[in-house]
């Protein structure tokens, strides 16, 4: 029997990260374009609120009543001791880019901390995730947290987003030049998917049984 859950996330990098994590496992995850759900103008406003955990939330929210699945949303992102925490719950608009994000996020991250000593430039990559096994039922929020250093040029290829400036302390190397199991194993977001499915495992799913 497979559990069908809907992880509530339109980001490539995520999808393919979750896919990873996911293998083996006894649940089915999809994501909102395989489920049907296609992208609203109401979703650019989910990502209002000042915490990961709240954006986490309001997105399993609005997924859970939209697709009457079991749902899990994640919200992440990066925080640089150098910039007070920034771009934390706004990493993904950090340089206000609509196209080629990343590389545009990256270039801004390295302008902000020209010439800010290495020690300034300790980072710890955040991640969230919210359960909300159907529309109404109640919430419950996953922490995962990694940290590392903001390198002064990028280095890897694999990966997305900061990973070719965020050089983990844990794998020594950054994230991307990592191996997909190296980074999952000490990332923000295997860690919080790792607390959510060892609860998962003692918590059975009602609703989505197949
Ligand atoms: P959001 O959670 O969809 O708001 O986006 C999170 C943003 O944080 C992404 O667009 C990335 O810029 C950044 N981020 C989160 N997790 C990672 C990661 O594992 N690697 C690189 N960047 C990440």
């Amino acid at each position: 029997m497979t559990i069908r859950i809907l992880f509530a996330t339109r980001s490539a990098g995520k999808q393919r990260e979750i896919r990873e994590l996911a293998a083996g496992l006894p649940y089915e995850f999809v994501f909102p374009d395989d489920a049907g759900i296609f992208e609203q103008p109401e979703e650019e406003n989910l990502e209002n609120a000042e915490t990961f955990e709240g954006n986490a939330r309001r997105k399993a929210e609005f997924f859970a009543r939209r697709s009457g699945l079991p749902t899990v949303a994640e919200d992440s992102g990066l925080e640089v001791l150098a910039l007070g925490g920034a771009p934390g719950v706004r990493s993904k608009r950090f340089a206000g880019a609509t196209h080629d994000v990343d590389t545009a996020n990256n270039t801004e991250l390295l302008r902000r901390l020209h010439g800010a000593a290495p020690l300034r430039r300790k980072a710890r990559y955040r991640c969230v995730m919210v359960w909300i096994e159907h529309a109404g039922a109640a919430p419950r929020a996953f922490e995962g947290a990694t940290d590392g250093v903001i390198l002064e040029a990028p280095v890897g290829t694999g990966g997305f987003g900061y990973d070719p400036l965020f050089f983990s302390d844990e794998v020594g190397k950054t994230f991307a030049e990592a191996e997909p199991a190296e980074k999952h194993a000490v990332s923000h977001r295997g860690r919080a998917f790792q607390q959510f499915t060892a609860w998962l495992a003692g918590h059975p799913v009602g609703a989505g049984v197949r």
